[in-house]
């Protein structure tokens, strides 16, 4: 907890917290394991290669913490693969979940990066790096690298088209599903309205 406190790039804790309670609540409608759904939303970004020299010690940090807590070699197994293999790295990370439990934290993660929660990240997001709302002359790429993804030449709009709205198909339960289709339908209402008010008519 202490390790994310403080961030101000859209990691905070409070993230932490709703993807955690979103996890449990998916869990428990899907019958996956809840104690290894709440552990893995728990320390999902506390790898994060974003956040960490690289991907290795971070890893490393998450094994060391499972140890020193006393949790069993087959949850700390299962929990590090699954923190491992979440990320959307800007759609390059085709790989699907291996398990129910992966698949519910990865939801819970993906619904929270959408709604009225996903559009004020992507915000804060985009001014801590300093980039601008939008420009009209700026378009979303397609098929995009990681380092181009993460090259920072974007948009907070554009990064609805690149991320957001994207996530709607990629969930992996019904329940997760479900939920994102009344959070993508939010997203669309707000860009309809963001271009109204951009050009002046409404
Ligand atoms: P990713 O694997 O895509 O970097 P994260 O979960 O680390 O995803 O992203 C954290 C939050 O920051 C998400 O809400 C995401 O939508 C937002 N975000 C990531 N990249 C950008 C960007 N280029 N512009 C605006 N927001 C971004
Ligand atoms: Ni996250």
């Amino acid at each position: 907890m202490l390790e994310l406190g403080g961030d101000t790039s859209g990691h905070d804790w409070w993230h932490v917290h709703r993807v955690t309670e979103m996890a449990k609540t998916i869990a428990a409608k899907e019958n996956a394991d809840i104690f290894i759904c709440e552990l893995a939303a728990l320390l999902h970004d506390v790898a994060d290669e974003k956040l960490n020299q690289d991907e290795i010690t971070g890893v490393n940090k998450v094994k060391n913490w499972l140890d020193e807590n006393g949790v069993d070699d087959k949850s700390t197994k299962h929990v590090l693969e699954i923190i491992t293999t979440i990320s959307f790295k800007g759609g390059t990370q085709k790989k699907k979940m291996s398990t129910l439990e992966g698949q519910v934290v990865q939801d819970a993660d993906r619904l929270d990066a959408m709604g009225a929660i996903g559009i004020s990240r992507v915000m804060c997001y985009s001014g801590f790096k300093g980039r601008p709302i939008h420009h009209p002359d700026m378009k979303p790429r397609d098929n995009l690298t990681l380092e181009e993804y993460r090259s920072g030449n974007d948009t907070a709009i554009m990064h609805f088209y690149e991320k957001l709205l994207k996530l709607k198909d990629s969930m992996n339960t019904n329940v997760g599903r479900d939920l994102a289709n009344g959070r993508h339908e939010f997203l669309e209402t707000y860009l309809e309205q963001f271009y109204a008010e951009w050009d002046a008519t409404r």
